[in-house]
């Protein structure tokens, strides 16, 4: 892949945020070219370097009620060397969907060896042994995993850890397109290579998103709630940084990548709040701004985050648009309750979603559940429990689980 190194990044405490990354080339061939250095405005990374990360990747793949001819695209999409953990929530009732997602993607991993974990949400191994680890919070009433997309990632980020694996990305199920998909992980690897760190996280824009406008394609570039979203975490941090600025192009980046060790030291947001709050929480922690945040040793250490523009378009299954306004109330929450968020921004906040008529005169904008960092549960008593409930397709060997 030939990529732009970033131009600029905004510095808050430990935390840099880098500037948007253009892509030039997919595939740049297989071998770093002679001439090349780490200080070219145009970096090479050769495939053989996006392999080695691929295989220490794990790919999450939140499902819920898709259809299975979408999943297997994305499936088709992902490299080879990455692990792939399904983590479905669709219904097993009055029709078992999730036991026609497990034997579609059985099939699929017989003709192509690869590993996919296919878990459920409400495997209720999975939630004795976080119980048993400690971590209730994610438990509903009924002592299973709540429902929720950020839940089902939380889940597949410990099993990613679980399996061994170093970095852990995600890429929605309902996406029309392997070529993006393949494009997304890769887009994952090269942002590890090029800015590298243990606590590190790649997070997609895409280039564009086609739309049938006046029975002609448009190719959008910003959806609604990523346009809101972007402005007003851009405020946040020319708030405290004190400069305006227009770094954040990712607010609501559902593709994204992470290393496993950032993936267990931040806190997440319920739902699709979960992409905006990993800002808003990673400025709280590592920004350096909260009397009693990190200790000195958590400062020290840097945490990036980069964000890279992807070519493909962006086709993913139309569900409608009356969860728009949720996703913006939800993601405009995280940083309206956040302790880093002046008066002033929260009056914007609030304009806004009146303006939406999404909040009524004297109504408040309600806090987004939190769930706490995963580093805190016992983790080989989670791994002692679930271990034995976990199968991986796709392996020669017929064991029950690899761990
Ligand atoms: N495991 C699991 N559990 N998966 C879920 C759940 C759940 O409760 N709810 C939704 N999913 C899966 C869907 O099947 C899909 O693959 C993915 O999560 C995203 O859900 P969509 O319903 O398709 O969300 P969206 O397309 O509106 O929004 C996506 O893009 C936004 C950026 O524009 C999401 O990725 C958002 O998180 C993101 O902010
Ligand atoms: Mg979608």
């Amino acid at each position: 892949m030939r990529i732009e190194s970033p131009r600029e990044f905004e510095r808050l405490g430990a935390l840099r945020v880098y500037g948007l990354q253009k892509v030039y080339e997919l595939d740049a061939g297989p071998e770093t070219p002679e001439n090349a250095s780490d200080r070219d405005v145009v970096r090479v990374v050769p495939t053989e370097a996006l392999h080695a990360i691929e295989s220490e990747m794990a790919i999450v793949v939140p499902v819920r009620n898709e259809r299975l001819k979408l999943i297997e695209g994305v499936l088709v999409g992902i490299p080879h060397n990455c692990l792939v953990i399904v983590v479905s929530n669709s219904p097993r009732e009055p029709i078992d969907k999730f036991y026609l997602e497990e034997e579609a993607i059985s099939n699929y991993a017989r003709f192509t060896q690869k590993k996919i974990l296919v878990v459920h949400q409400k495997d209720p191994h999975i939630a004795a042994a976080f119980a048993e680890a400690g971590y209730t919070d994610i438990l509903g009433s009924d002592e299973l995993v709540r429902n929720g997309k950020a839940e089902g990632m939380i889940m597949g980020s410990l099993l990613a850890k679980l399996m061994g694996r170093k970095y852990v990305g995600f890429v929605d199920s309902d996406n029309y397109f392997p070529g993006a998909v393949n494009e997304y992980v890769k887009e994952y690897a090269a942002g590890f290579h090029i800015n590298g760190g243990d606590f590190s996280m790649v997070r997609i824009s895409w280039h564009s998103k086609p739309k049938v406008v006046e029975n002609s394609l448009y190719f959008a570039k910003w959806g609604r709630s990523s346009r809101q979203t972007n402005q007003v975490l851009n405020r946040l941090l020319g708030h405290h940084s004190g400069f305006e600025t227009e770094i954040v192009k990712t607010g609501n980046a559902g593709e994204h990548a992470l290393s496993v060790d950032l993936a267990m030291a931040i806190d997440y947001a319920t739902g699709y709040a979960v992409e905006t709050f990993h800002y808003v929480h990673m400025l709280e922690k590592y920004g350096g701004l909260l009397e009693g945040g990190e200790s000195a040793n958590d400062m020290h250490r840097l945490v990036k985050i980069s964000q890279i523009e992807s070519r493909n378009p962006h086709l993913h299954e139309v569900k409608g648009d009356e969860h728009v306004d949720d996703m913006i109330a939800a993601s405009l929450s995280t940083i309206y309750h956040s302790r880093l968020c002046p008066e002033s921004l929260r009056a914007e906040i609030e304009d806004e979603l009146n303006r939406r008529n999404y909040l009524k005169d004297g109504e408040q904008l309600a806090p987004m559940r939190i769930y706490k960092s995963l580093d805190r549960m016992d983790f080989d008593v989670f791994t002692d429990r679930a271990a034995p409930a976990l199968k991986v397709v796709g392996e020669k060997s017929k064991k029950p689980a690899t761990v």
